[in-house]
């Protein structure tokens, strides 16, 4: 899998509008007195087709970062353009269309809705796309087929594996056709196996098109990757080019280049 992906050329133009422009995004949260910095002026720039993969300690700002790239939290100051558009100038009704038609969000957690079945779940991101009910169900179907869960669409969620959550998970997020995958460490409860799975779907949609990027602490998880960003204490401390040691049964992420 590693050799395959070192060959692997671009699939996408590198030179149009990057998908991503954040530039000296600080998140700030007060509770009573305290003040917490948890982003402390994040730049960063990911073009379109991409493959990232975010890592750091515990605290150091993933998570708000993603969510301000998903736009589910809006930065306390700096800019954020999404395909070119700032996303400050953009009120609740425009933002939560945005999210829906371009963006694909894989929580840590996998929040799937319990007692409802794996394909009402999938079928959710779609309830208010103006679809009929047969449409929204055959391409909830497809999205479960795409992640090898087609043979579990009545299955309630809480009768599901881990594993098998996490792809439904998956499944919701790419029934949309979103150009941006945005997961927040989408293995992490994952046993190996599954955690293969889940890397492959990845693999397949970066390899269509679609810019990925994914928040991990397993180094053997960012290798997958093209380009791996750090932060520490709600900055950037390295910013640079995976290389994957396609001959190592484990292969580790190591920086090209650091910032
Ligand atoms: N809603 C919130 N209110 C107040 N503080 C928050 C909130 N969300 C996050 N924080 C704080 O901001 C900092 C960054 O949190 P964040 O969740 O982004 O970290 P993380 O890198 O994702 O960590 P982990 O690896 O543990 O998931 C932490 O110190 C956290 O306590
Ligand atoms: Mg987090």
């Amino acid at each position: 899998m590693m050799a395959a992906r070192a060959d692997r050329s671009p699939t996408t133009e590198r030179h149009e509008r990057p998908v991503i422009e954040i530039d000296e995004v600080v998140r700030t949260y007060v509770i009573g007195q305290t003040t917490v910095r948890a982003l402390r002026g994040v730049s960063l720039r990911i073009e379109r087709g991409e493959y990232v993969a975010i890592m750091g300690p515990s605290g150091s700002g993933k998570s708000t970062l993603m969510n301000t790239l998903g736009c589910l939290d809006a930065p306390t100051s700096g800019r954020y353009r999404l395909d070119g558009v700032d996303v400050a100038m953009l009120d609740e009704d425009d933002l939560s269309d945005l999210r829906n038609r371009k963006i694909g969000f894989v929580f840590q957690g996998f929040n799937l809705v319990p007692r409802i079945s794996a394909l009402a779940n999938v079928e959710l991101p779609m309830v208010y796309a103006g679809l009929t009910r047969s449409a929204r169900r055959h391409r909830a179907t497809r999205a479960l087929e795409a992640v090898g869960m087609g043979r579990r669409l009545d299955h309630g969620s809480n009768e599901l594996s881990g594993g098998q959550q996490q792809r439904v998970a998956i499944a919701r997020a790419i029934v949309t056709n979103p150009a941006l995958i945005l997961a927040d460490e989408p293995t992490g409860n994952l046993d190996s196996r599954s955690t293969e799975d889940v890397l492959a779907i990845f693999e397949d949609l970066n390899g269509s098109g679609r810019t990925v990027v994914m928040i991990t602490h397993e180094d053997d998880v960012a290798a997958h990757a093209d380009r791996l960003v750090r932060l520490a204490d709600g900055r950037v401390v390295a910013d640079g080019t995976v290389i994957a040691e396609s001959d190592s049964a484990i292969g580790r992420a190591r920086l090209a280049r650091s910032v």
